[in-house]
Order: C-alpha cells, then sequence, then structure tokens
C-alpha cells in the first residue's frame, strides 16, 4: 500500500502519481476517454488491486460500484443478501424485487444452514449472492469460505462488501469470493473527505463486465479524489492498527459501562460467530455498535452530550464519529432504536473515553431533531 501505484523511476520524475485533469486521451491508444481509463485513477486501482489480489474499478461512491454488481444480476434471477446490510444496500435490493428485476432471498448470514437453504432454494438456486461482513450496524459476522463454497457449488457469484474491514485486515478473494466491493470513502481513504467505491475480482471475465458497467452507467471519480484516496490508503495500515486497538479498549470499558446494555464488537469474546472473524481476518476492526441502557431518546441524548466525538455519520475517518442510526429514517426498523455506531478514530483512547462516559453520565434535555429529511 506505500509503494504501489508509483510512477516508473526515471531521473527528476515525480514520485507520486500526477493529478492528470483530462476528460479525453490522444486517439491511437487503447482507452481513449476517461469513464474508461485515466492515469490517477489507474494508480489507486493498481494499489487497492495489489491490496486484494485482483483487478480493481473505482467508481464514483461505494453505492455506483455496488449498483454496478447490481446490473449484472441476470433478469428475474434470485439474490441472496444479508438481513441486515448498509441501509442503502437493503433499500436499493428491495427496489429492484419490487420491480421485478431480481427476487430477493433475505437472510441471516450468522447462520450457515440458513445460507446453504437460501443459495439452494429447494431446487431454485440463486444467481448471486451479497454478503457484508461485519454488516452494518450490527457487527454479524458471515463466514465467507463456507458462503464461497455454497455459492460455487450452486453455480452463484458471491458479492463481499468488506468496507468495515478494508484489505488490511480482510481479504475476501483469498476465501473463494467472486468480488470484494468497497465503500473507499471510508477506511480506505480515511479522511472523510471525498465519496469513492471499487471493485476487485480475480475472474477476468467479471473484471471486463465491471468496467463495462462504469463506462456505460458513468459513476466515475474525479481525479482529485483519486488521488487523495491514494494518499489515505498508503497510511491505511498504521491507521487501522492505531484505530482498532482503540476500538477494543472502548469496547471493553463500554461493556462494563452501568449505562450500556450490550456492546456489538468482533474483539470482545461473547460475540457471536468471533471464532469465524478470527479465522478470516486479521484483527477486529474500528467498528463498534452498542446499546444504550434506556430509549431512544436516552440514545439521542448521549450522542447530544458527546464533546470531541463528533454526532455524525460515515465512518473510517481518523476521527472517531459516532451516530444513533435510526435517526435514518431509512434504516432496518429490526435495529434498535437506542442503537449507537462509533466508529472509533485515532485519538488518544483515554480521551475518547473521558468523553464517551460523560456523556452517557449526562442527563441533559434532547433539543435538537437529528433525523435527516431524506437519506440513508
Ligand atoms: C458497509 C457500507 N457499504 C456501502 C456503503 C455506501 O458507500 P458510499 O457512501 O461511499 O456510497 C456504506 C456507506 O455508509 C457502507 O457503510
Amino acid at each position: 500500500m506505500v509503494q504501489a501505484g508509483r510512477p516508473a523511476v526515471t531521473p527528476d520524475g515525480p514520485v507520486n502519481p500526477p493529478i492528470v485533469l483530462s476528460s479525453t486521451l490522444h486517439a491511437g491508444g487503447e482507452h481513449g476517454y476517461m469513464r474508461d481509463w485515466n492515469a490517477t485513477l489507474d494508480a489507486f486501482e493498481q494499489a487497492l488491486g495489489a491490496l486484494d489480489g485482483g483487478k480493481c474499478t473505482v467508481f464514483s461512491s461505494g453505492m455506483a460500484a455496488a449498483n454496478a454488481v447490481f446490473d449484472l444480476f441476470p433478469q428475474g434471477s434470485a439474490v441472496v443478501a444479508s438481513q441486515f446490510s448498509y441501509t442503502g444496500v437493503t433499500v436499493r435490493l428491495k427496489e429492484l424485487h419490487e420491480l421485478g428485476r431480481i427476487q430477493l432471498r433475505l437472510v441471516d448470514i450468522t447462520d450457515d444452514v440458513a445460507v446453504e437453504k437460501a443459495i439452494s432454494g429447494d431446487g431454485e438456486p440463486a444467481s448471486w449472492v451479497w454478503i457484508e461482513t461485519p454488516t452494518n450496524p450490527m457487527m454479524e459476522i458471515c463466514d465467507i469460505e463456507a458462503t464461497a463454497a455454497v455459492a460455487r457449488h450452486f453455480g452463484a457469484y458471491l458479492a463481499v462488501d468488506s468496507t468495515f474491514m478494508t484489505p488490511i485486515r480482510q481479504r475476501p478473494l483469498e476465501l473463494g469470493a467472486h468480488i470484494v466491493m468497497h465503500s473507499a470513502t471510508k477506511g480506505i481513504a480515511g479522511h472523510s473527505d471525498l465519496l469513492m467505491g471499487a471493485l476487485v475480482t480475480n475472474d477476468s471475465a467479471l473484471a471486463a463486465k465491471i468496467i463495462d458497467r462504469r463506462v456505460l452507467l458513468g459513476a466515475v471519480p474525479s481525479a482529485f479524489d483519486s488521488y487523495l484516496a491514494l494518499r489515505g490508503l498508503r497510511t491505511l495500515a498504521v491507521r487501522i492498527d492505531k484505530a482498532e486497538s482503540n476500538a477494543q479498549i472502548i469496547a471493553e470499558r463500554l461493556a462494563n459501562h452501568p449505562k450500556v446494555s450490550a456492546v456489538y464488537y468482533p474483539g470482545l469474546g461473547g460475540h457471536k460467530n468471533a471464532d469465524v472473524a478470527k479465522r478470516q481476518t486479521d484483527g477486529p476492526g474500528f467498528m463498534l455498535s452498542f446499546i444504550v441502557d434506556g430509549d431512544a431518546e436516552d440514545a439521542e441524548r448521549v450522542c447530544q452530550a458527546i464533546k470531541l466525538v463528533t454526532y455524525a455519520t460515515s465512518l473510517g475517518g481518523v476521527e472517531t464519529l459516532m451516530e444513533r442510526r435510526r435517526r435514518w429514517p431509512s434504516e432496518n426498523l429490526a435495529v434498535p432504536e437506542n442503537l449507537i455506531r462509533m466508529s472509533v478514530g485515532i485519538e488518544n483512547p483515554n480521551d475518547i473515553w473521558a468523553d464517551l462516559d460523560q456523556a452517557l453520565n449526562s442527563t441533559g434535555s434532547v433539543n435538537q431533531q437529528t433525523q435527516p429529511k431524506i437519506g440513508y
């Protein structure tokens, strides 16, 4: 991640890839136009592809990358997906189901038997399986290797949204998945300053279809954002090490806090499928969720009392962010109203904890409407 995607070594040539601002390219080459190829996008794709072990194609957001995969679903075919996923993904899959584009089978992805049943479909096998692990915001763990084996047995493709882990912690292609998807907006770029999505595959036929999706659907990131994302990627290892060790400390302290009734973090012993997480990842990551002892208003109060930590959506930046997920009208109604999702940053863990502890112990009133009008 530090050395990949750099220009060839030439005396007095740049060490970093230049930001190439050109939508069109001189005739006579392989590409010709920026929806297909751009040198700055390519530099980032080389680095991320090397990390995940496949050919990477970038998109203008994680949702654009996800929709490029959804566009590959054969008309009317069955698609298996996690019952909890990033809310935008679930809403979009349900839309496709209602339009008759796919037959959606939502499943508890922590349950291998249920996953196998949904994929086999009692004689009507699925064409695609879309999983997220860990899931947003319930932190459920799916066994990627087992799911890939079942999917391949029934002739289905497996795509894995690996956003919460990043390639430094989880590489689904090595476990048998066909495609790994990242919202590079999050941990990969790492500074909450751009939107970007990526698909990586080691199947050359799929790679050709994916680049076609970018060319035809047109969700291309800018060269400037690709430069920033590559700059962020350079420090991924040190950022994730620090954020993850902070997350472990915060999760353990939350688990012992009288105002917290549950903590979901794969680094805690009692977490469902913690053994699977241990086997398929190189660490529990920087994301956790917890349940405030009380109701939605109590959880809202905690979010509003925070001072150092930021009450905002998104994740994977250097700064600690948290939010009550159910403030979004589109969030899955099975997510508890008093659940707070936290993206742990790289601050001093004692500073994060001191702030969280004072917020949990606060008794102030809820004085601000935080429910967005629209959005996911
Ligand atoms: C797990 C997961 N997948 C996909 C997305 C969508 O990514 P983007 O916001 O870059 O479109 C998000 C965004 O929150 C996410 O958390």
